[in-house]
């Protein structure tokens, strides 16, 4: 018995290498729910942790937990890969197949296992979503799948937020970037799978009465095709149209995307092209840090630096660092000073500039338009931060001044 392992948890060592998965007793096993599968699969548990257990050729488990840990490195929602253990015999001599070992994901359930009787059609929307920005992330590090289905995909639920996780990685492969062609017949091979497992789960009576199989896989291609296109879109705008940009940066966001930065080129006469950049966790408080020196939890840093792209596109200013500095003391500064120091205290200030943004987000939603920081401003301090426990007195430390 061999076991190749980035790390080996010796407890692996005691689990019945020379008896066929199939027949594990059950002191070694954990009755967990799973999807259809080709490959016999079987959770266990061991040292505090559950683990899948599936046997498959040696060739296939190499190929599938070379991939795992290629998506692990690019932080892509998928199952980790722990171990393979090849060269397995029965006590007789017998050769058995080789296994690949993944570390269960914790509190997930099969997208297949959702569609019960149970399932109501607005949930049903929310993990059409999260599967279908699985799908355009997936896309855009460049990943094929080649065999998406409700089976080879897991629903956890994540900070109130939907999400979905690739299970099966077999049939994958790593490009730089995927053509149309790629993206088209990925989608197609989705499509095809998922309303294939949906009529298997209506036949068997086990589908939502209101649940269409035909709509469950068009819905799946339409909201990814949505998504496709509202991340990579060039959208023309005016400069003032600050309120749009931020509109779509949001829309985002909503979806789990975080935006980056967004690439912009003059057109003509004040117009201009418009691209958002999508990017990994982490990435705006280091953005952020860099360009201002200000240290903010990431969804703090998100909106401060939605708030400095927009003042870039607004000032005409193509130098990033130059806008940063600018934005800090023409912007930042001011709406922190604007605040009396006895209501100072209530909120650091990267959060209460945070909140005065997402205060001045819902003014221009009323208004239709932006209705600018000065008047944000004034509003959230009479309206909102008066009304705040004092932050600083709640923490016990000192907040810095700005
Ligand atoms: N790490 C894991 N965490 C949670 N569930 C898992 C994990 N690994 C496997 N499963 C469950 O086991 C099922 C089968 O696993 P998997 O899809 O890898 O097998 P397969 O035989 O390769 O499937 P296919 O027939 O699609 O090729 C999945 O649908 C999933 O429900
Ligand atoms: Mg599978």
């Amino acid at each position: 018995m061999r076991i190749t392992s980035a790390l080996v948890d010796p407890a692996l060592l005691d689990l019945p290498w020379s008896t066929p998965l199939e027949q594990w007793p059950a002191e070694h096993l954990v009755a967990l729910p799973q999807g259809i599968s080709r490959h016999i699969v079987r959770f266990v548990r061991l040292g505090g942790y559950v683990y899948a257990v599936k046997e498959t050729g040696e060739r296939v488990a190499e190929r599938e937990y070379d991939l795992l840990r290629a998506l692990e490195r690019i932080d892509f929602p998928s199952v980790e890969a722990i171990a393979i253990v090849a060269d397995r015999q029965t006590d007789d001599g017998e050769p058995l197949d080789p296994v690949l070992i993944t570390r269960h994901l914790q509190f997930s359930l099969p997208y297949r296992a959702l569609f019960s009787n149970t399932l109501r059609p607005e949930t049903m929307n929310r993990l059409l979503d999260a599967l279908a920005a699985l799908i355009v992330r997936m896309h855009l590090t460049g990943f094929f799948w080649g065999d998406c289905s409700l089976s080879n995909t897991l629903f956890r639920r994540d900070a109130g937020a939907f999400a979905a996780y690739l299970v099966d990685a077999e049939t994958g492969a790593l490009h730089p970037s995927l053509s149309n062609g790629q993206r088209g017949e990925d989608l197609e091979i989705a499509r095809v799978n998922i309303f294939g497992e949906a009529l298997d789960l209506q036949a068997a009576g086990l589908l939502h009465e209101s649940i269409d199989p035909e709509v469950v896989c068009e819905e799946v291609v339409r909201r990814y095709e949505r998504l496709w296109h509202e991340i990579t879109y060039e959208q023309q705008v005016e400069r003032a149209a600050r309120h749009d940009i931020e509109r779509r940066i949001r829309r985002l966001n909503e979806l789990g995307f975080d935006v980056a930065e967004v690439a912009m080129s003059t057109v003509d006469n004040g117009r201009y092209l418009v691209r958002p950049k999508v990017v990994d966790a982490g990435y705006h408080t280091r953005r952020l840090l860099r360009l201002t020196g200000l240290d903010a939890e990431e969804n703090q840093a998100r909106k401060l630096l939605n708030d400095l792209d927009a003042y870039r596109l607004e000032s005409d200013l193509t130098d990033e660092q130059q806008a940063a500095h600018r934005w800090l003391t023409e912007v930042f500064e001011p709406v922190v000073r604007a605040v009396p120091g006895h209501l100072r205290r209530k909120l650091e200030p990267q959060e209460l500039f945070a909140q005065i943004i997402e205060h001045k987000w819902l003014l221009s939603e009323q208004a239709g338009r932006d209705v600018g920081m000065r008047r944000a401003v004034q509003s959230y301090l009479a309206d909102v931060l008066v009304h705040r426990p004092d932050e600083q007195a709640v923490l016990g430390v000192e907040v810095p001044t700005v």
